[in-house]
This record gives C-alpha cells, sequence and structure tokens, in this order.
C-alpha cells in the first residue's frame, strides 16, 4: 500500500523543474520548443575549471571528503569574502555542500522550530517556501510593489516582525525578478535585523556576479549585524557551473557547526571532483565572467525592448541576473477558441502549446500575474522567441 509522509504530500512540485520538464518532453517528441524556463544560460565551464576537475580525477581525488569541504576550498572561500565582500571569516564558519539549495536546506532545518515565523519577500525563489514548510517554520509572505520592482521596504518588515520571528530571506539580486537592492535600502533593512538580536537574516547571494551596470551589494558590508547574519553563495551561477553542485555558507559558528552536524549525517562532504572545481572557479580573476555579462546584457536589453512592443505587458528592467519577469495580467480573461486564460499557470500552458515557448508561470514564485522569462538562449532564439509570443498573445480575444 502507497503511504507518503505528510511532509512530502505538503510539498509542491519546483514550477520551474515541472515546466522544464514539460518543455523538454514535448521537445523530445520532436517539438519545436524554445525552452526560456531553467536558470541556467547556454554558457559552458570555463576550461580551466574543467581541467581542475579532471586533474583531480588523475591525482586520485576520489575518497570521501571533511563533511566541511576541503581544506582549500574553504580557504579560497574565506578569500572570496576578504577580497569580494569585505568580510572576514573563520574557517568554523564555512560549509560547504551540494549546492546552494542544500546549503539552504541545511540553515533552514537548523535554525527554524515548529511555528517560528520566516518572512519571505515576495515574489519569492520557490524553494525558500518549501523547505520552510518541510521545517514546520509559518511563512509569513510580505510583497513588495511592483513599481519597487517587488523590492520590500524596511518599513514592510518592520510591520512583519513579531516575537515569533525567527529569521528573514533575502535574495538580492533577485529571481525571478532581477532586480538589486541599493546600499541604501540594505542598510536601513539591517538597521531593522540589528534591533531585532532574535532573528537571523539569510542573504542568499548567488548572484552577485551577474550584476550588469553597478557593483554588488552584500549585507556583509553592514558589520553590526555580522552575528545574526548568513551568507549563501555558490558556484553554480557565476561560474556556468549549475551541474557540478557546489553551494557554500559563511554565518556565526554556532549555525555552521549546527549545519555540519546535519550535513554529516545526511549527505557528508560534497563531491571531491567538484570541490577541486570551484577552488579554480573561485580563484578566476573576475574578467572571466565580464564577457558573459556583457552577452547577458545585451540579451537583457533585447528582451526588454522586444517586451515593450507588446502592448498591455507591464515589466521592469533587470539590473542582474538572467530573468524577467513581466506582468501579463493584460490578457487574463480573454480567450482562445473556447478556454478562457485566467491564471499565469494557464498563461504559461497556452504559451507552451500555441506559441511553443516555455516560460514559468509567476504563481510557484507568488505572483500570479507574472510569468517568468529566463533571457539564458541568444538573441536569435529570443527573437524567434517573441516573434511567438506576440502572435500568440494577438489570437487571444
Ligand atoms: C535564488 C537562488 N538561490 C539558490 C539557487 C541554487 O543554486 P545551486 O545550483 O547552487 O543549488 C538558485 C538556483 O536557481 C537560485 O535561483
Amino acid at each position: 500500500m502507497e503511504h507518503l509522509s505528510e511532509r512530502i504530500q505538503r510539498m509542491e512540485e519546483s514550477s520551474t523543474f515541472a515546466m522544464a520538464r514539460l518543455s523538454k518532453e514535448l521537445q523530445d517528441k520532436g517539438i519545436d520548443i524554445i525552452k526560456l524556463t531553467l536558470g541556467e544560460p547556454d554558457f559552458a565551464t570555463p576550461q580551466h575549471i574543467k581541467d581542475a576537475a579532471k586533474k583531480a580525477i588523475d591525482d586520485g581525488e576520489t575518497f570521501y571528503t571533511p563533511v566541511q569541504g576541503n581544506a582549500d576550498l574553504v580557504e579560497a572561500i574565506i578569500n572570496k569574502f576578504k577580497n569580494e565582500n569585505n568580510i572576514e571569516y573563520n574557517k568554523n564558519q564555512i560549509l560547504v555542500s551540494n549546492g546552494a539549495k542544500h546549503t539552504i536546506t541545511n540553515i533552514f532545518m537548523t535554525i527554524i522550530d515548529e511555528d517560528n515565523e520566516i518572512i519571505i519577500p515576495v515574489p519569492y525563489w520557490g524553494t525558500y517556501k518549501e523547505i520552510v514548510n518541510l521545517a514546520h517554520g509559518t511563512q509569513v509572505f510580505v510583497e513588495g510593489s511592483f513599481e519597487n520592482q517587488f523590492k520590500i521596504t524596511a518599513q514592510q518588515l518592520r510591520d512583519k516582525i513579531t516575537n515569533k520571528t525567527r529569521a528573514i530571506f533575502l535574495n538580492s539580486p533577485s529571481n525571478p525578478t532581477g532586480a538589486a537592492y541599493t546600499k541604501k535600502e540594505m542598510k536601513e533593512i539591517a538597521d531593522i535585523i540589528k534591533k531585532h538580536p532574535k532573528v537571523m537574516l539569510v542573504s542568499d547571494e548567488i548572484y552577485e556576479h551577474l550584476k550588469f551596470d553597478e557593483k554588488h551589494e552584500s549585507f556583509a558590508q553592514f558589520d553590526y549585524i555580522k552575528d545574526q547574519l548568513i551568507l549563501v553563495n555558490g558556484v553554480s551561477k557565476a561560474y556556468a557551473m549549475t551541474g557540478w553542485r557546489i553551494g557554500y555558507m559563511a554565518a556565526p559558528e554556532w549555525v555552521t557547526r549546527a549545519c555540519k552536524k546535519l550535513q554529516g549525517q545526511t549527505t557528508s562532504g560534497a563531491s571531491s571532483i567538484s570541490q577541486k572545481a570551484a577552488v579554480a572557479a573561485l580563484n578566476t580573476k573576475s574578467d572571466i565572467y565580464k564577457e558573459r555579462i556583457a552577452i547577458l546584457k545585451e540579451r537583457r536589453d533585447f528582451v526588454v525592448e522586444e517586451i515593450k512592443k507588446i502592448p498591455g505587458l507591464k515589466y521592469n528592467i533587470p539590473s542582474a541576473t538572467f530573468y524577467i519577469f513581466p506582468d501579463f495580467s493584460a490578457y487574463y480573461g480573454k480567450f482562445f477558441k473556447n478556454k478562457q486564460i485566467n491564471t499565469s499557470f494557464e498563461m504559461s500552458m497556452y504559451l507552451l502549446s500555441e506559441a511553443k515557448v516555455g516560460l514559468v508561470a509567476g504563481s510557484g514564485f507568488g505572483v500570479d500575474k507574472c510569468l517568468r522569462l529566463s533571457f539564458t538562449e541568444d538573441v536569435k532564439i529570443l527573437k524567434e522567441a517573441f516573434n511567438r509570443i506576440k502572435k500568440a498573445l494577438d489570437n487571444l480575444k
């Protein structure tokens, strides 16, 4: 007899993976689908990183690794925080995991007790919501205005903090909006966190290297909240290493120690080969990804121009990442043949079946009027995608 735990039944599948899978199924049937669903560009991992992994295999780096991560990777991470974010950590504060998603799971399973409130800005990356759920925490959502690129204000945060608040999760630059908080906005938030010593700030900065114009602003710069700050990062997005599965955190020692205990009982240390590759990545001079950012920026500009041409679509211009999160709601209520489209899910299914373009429904990020488009393909493919989207939207009556 099938029996699933109540905790897994309560969990929703990742809407991004669900849509990516559906798009791939259609592609495999020979249907010409343009997939703008996943959070990974078409870039290859740089050669010197691949070479480091090959060398690791040849050098016999095939054994279990320390739970915390190899000493050389931990050191590279400490140096990264020092050089790029101007914050000092010791090795007991660092933990390497199997991707930042795993890092986040460790953190939430470690710091959340039943009914603790976790403040999650909307739109959110779906994993935050589901892992809080898994940890039996209470999700407290706060939605910024569309005009403010969905960024929450310090005042909104202040209004949500209660004596049950355990943590706030912030993700700047953001998936799915591509928006990044300014230094001033961050400082106002940091000042509030400081007033609530029991509240932890979990700052997911995995898109830090994908900013188009200004430099990245990190919560690390507010040293007066260091005791409450947990930094999440990884190599997936910056170095085109999504498949290598290396993420990491820096936190007060008591948090890192507990996460390490959990990881020691669940997954152990991350892949020995990927860790060597990650050392090579973190020791990369920043010029390597500048070229890629220029490509992403060109795509961003192209996508914005195309969206502008579609009547009714509202949008914000992303200042980072490879995502844009336009508002399609002007088309809700319209019909294709006898079928009415009322939700982002229905719109994503319509665009998949009629335009043969895969986008992710905004409902998976908590905002039903929007859909997320990843500009992870080259401009030629994006052009074709927009021709199709435009035509399909025109066909809605
Ligand atoms: C906001 C955010 N954090 C973390 C991750 C996870 O990255 P990783 O590949 O290291 O698990 C993603 C991936 O999409 C993300 O969008």
